[in-house]
C-alpha cells in the first residue's frame, strides 16, 4: 500500500493537463463487445478502474492491447460469466451486463460490493432489462441474466428516487442497440459521459437519438462494427484542478484540455466565491480571488452541480471567508471526507445530507485516511493549503481515477511525495 506525504503552502502555477475522462471511458470499454471487430479508443486514462475494465474483456475472452492513452480492443470470442474477483472491485462492471445480454442473450455478473459512498443499489438496471425481456434471477451474490425470446424495444421510465441513473442509462442503451425495434429512455441520465457512450455507439452503427437529454430513442439494428473514437475530457478530474488552483495559486494557473460547457456549475460556484476563470478556448486561466468568499452547492443531475465535485468544493469553502453549505440530492451519505478535514483543523458539521462549514480556517497537515477516490482528491486540496505535512493513507483509492495526479500537481509547483504505508 502506498502513502502520499504533501507539504502544504507552497504556490501552484503554470499549466495542468487534464486527461480523458474515466466515467466515460468505462462504459465505452463495455461496449466494444457489441462487435466482433476491433475497435481503438484514444486517450483512456491509465487509472486503475481502467485497468479492471480491461481486465474483465480480456477474462471474457477479448484480445486487449494498451499504449500510451490507446487501447485496442477485438472481442471476436467472448464468454458471458464475468470474473468475479476482478468485477467486486469495482461498481462500473455492472455495465458489462448490457453488452452482453445483447451480443450473447445471456450474463453473469456478481453484484457490485459495497460502497463507502453510501447505498448503491441496481434496481433500476435491473428491471430496465427485464422490460426488454430479459429474466433475471439473482442467486448468491450473482446476477444471473437470460433472454429466452430475444431482446424487444419497449418504453421504459428509468427516474429512480434519487433522479436519472448514469450507468443505469448507459447499460440500457447499450441492450437497445441491438434489439428487436424501438426503445424509448424516458428520465434518462443527460451527462457528458452517456453523451461520449451515444457518439461512440452511434459510430458503430447504432441508431440513437436524444443523447443529453431526458428523453433517448434507440432504434435497434442487426449489428455493429468496430470504431475509432476519442474519449472527452475528464470533467471531474478538470473541477479538481480548478478547484487546486482557487485554494492554492498564488498567481494565474491555467488548467488545459477541458470541456468548458461540462463544467458550467463549477465555474459558476467559482465565480461566486470571488475567483475569476477565463475560457479561452479548451483552457481555463484561474486567479483566486483576494478575498474568497463560501456560498451554497446543491448536487443535481447534469448540469447541476455535480456529486462527483461536492468534496472538492467543500476544501475551498474551508479556507473561504464565511458559512457554506454543502447538500448532496444524490448520494446523502457521501460525507466520509468531513472527519478527516475536522482532522486538519476544518470546522465543519454535518446535518443529514448537508455539510455547513465555517471558514476560514488556518488548515494543519496530519496523519488522514482516503475513504473513496473524490474524499482522497479532496483530502489531498486541502493538504496544498496546510501548514506542515500531510500524510494521505490508502492511496489505492485516488489511483481508481486520477491519471498520475502526484506529478500533475508537481509540475505546478506543488510537493509531494508518494512512499510506502
Ligand atoms: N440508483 C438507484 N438504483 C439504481 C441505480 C442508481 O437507486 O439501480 C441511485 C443511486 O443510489 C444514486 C442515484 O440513483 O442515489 C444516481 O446513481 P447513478 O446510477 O447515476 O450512479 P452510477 O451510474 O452508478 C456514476 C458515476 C459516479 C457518479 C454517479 C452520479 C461512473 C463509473 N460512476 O455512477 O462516479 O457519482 O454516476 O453522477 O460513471 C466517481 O467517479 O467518483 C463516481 C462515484
Amino acid at each position: 500500500m502506498e502513502k502520499l506525504i504533501v507539504t502544504g503552502g507552497t504556490s501552484l502555477r503554470g499549466t495542468i493537463n487534464v486527461s480523458g475522462s474515466k466515467n466515460a471511458s468505462l462504459p465505452i470499454l463495455a461496449a466494444t463487445l457489441l462487435t466482433d471487430e476491433q475497435c481503438v479508443i484514444r486517450r483512456v486514462p491509465d487509472v486503475s478502474d481502467t485497468n479492471y475494465m480491461l481486465q474483465i474483456l480480456s477474462k471474457l475472452g477479448a484480445e486487449v492491447e494498451r499504449a500510451s492513452g490507446n487501447v485496442i480492443v477485438a472481442a471476436k470470442d467472448v464468454s458471458h460469466e464475468t470474473p468475479y474477483d476482478i468485477v467486486r472491485k469495482m461498481r462500473a462492471s455492472v455495465c458489462m451486463m448490457g453488452p452482453l445480454v445483447a451480443r450473447l442473450g445471456k450474463a453473469d455478473v456478481s453484484l457490485p460490493g459495497g460502497c463507502v459512498i453510501g447505498d448503491r443499489p441496481i434496481d433500476l438496471h435491473l428491471r430496465a432489462l427485464q422490460e426488454l425481456g430479459a429474466v433475471i434471477d439473482v442467486k448468491g451474490g450473482d446476477v444471473v441474466i437470460r433472454v429466452p425470446d430475444g431482446l424487444k424495444g419497449a418504453e421504459i421510465n428509468l427516474r429512480g428516487k434519487f433522479g436519472p441513473t448514469v450507468l443505469g442509462t448507459a447499460n440500457l442503451m447499450m441492450a437497445a442497440t441491438l434489439a428487436d425495434g424501438l426503445t424509448i429512455i424516458e428520465g434518462a441520465a443527460a451527462e457528458p459521459e452517456v453523451v461520449d457512450l451515444a457518439d461512440f455507439l452511434g459510430k458503430m452503427g447504432a441508431k440513437i437519438q436524444g443523447a443529453g437529454t431526458r428523453r433517448i430513442e434507440i432504434e435497434g439494428v442487426e449489428s455493429l462494427h468496430g470504431v475509432e473514437h476519442t474519449i472527452i475530457p475528464d470533467r471531474i478530474e478538470a473541477g479538481t484542478f480548478l478547484v487546486a488552483a482557487a485554494i492554492a495559486a498564488e498567481e494565474r494557473m491555467t488548467v488545459n484540455r477541458i470541456q468548458p460547457s461540462h463544467l458550467t456549475a463549477v465555474i459558476d460556484t467559482l465565480k461566486a466565491c470571488g475567483h475569476a476563470v477565463e475560457i479561452e478556448g479548451q483552457k481555463a486561466h484561474v486567479t483566486r480571488g483576494a478575498q474568497p468568499r463560501g456560498t451554497k452547492i446543491r448536487t443535481g443531475p447534469f448540469p447541476e452541480f455535480p456529486t462527483d465535485m461536492q468534496a472538492q468544493m467543500t476544501a475551498l469553502f474551508i479556507v473561504s471567508e464565511g458559512i457554506s453549505t454543502v447538500t448532496d440530492t444524490i448520494f446523502p451519505e457521501r460525507f466520509m471526507h468531513v472527519p478527516e478535514l475536522q482532522r486538519m483543523g476544518a470546522r465543519i458539521e454535518r446535518q443529514g445530507n448537508m455539510a455547513i462549514v465555517e471558514g476560514p480556517s488556518e488548515l494543519t497537515g496530519a496523519p488522514v485516511m482516503a475513504s473513496d477516490l473524490r474524499a482522497s482528491a479532496t483530502l489531498v486540496l486541502a493538504a496544498l493549503r496546510a501548514k506542515g505535512e500531510t500524510v494521505i493513507n490508502r492511496l489505492y483509492h485516488i489511483d481508481r481515477g486520477y491519471e498520475h495526479i502526484d506529478e500533475k500537481l508537481m509540475g505546478v509547483g506543488a510537493q509531494m511525495v508518494r512512499a510506502r504505508a
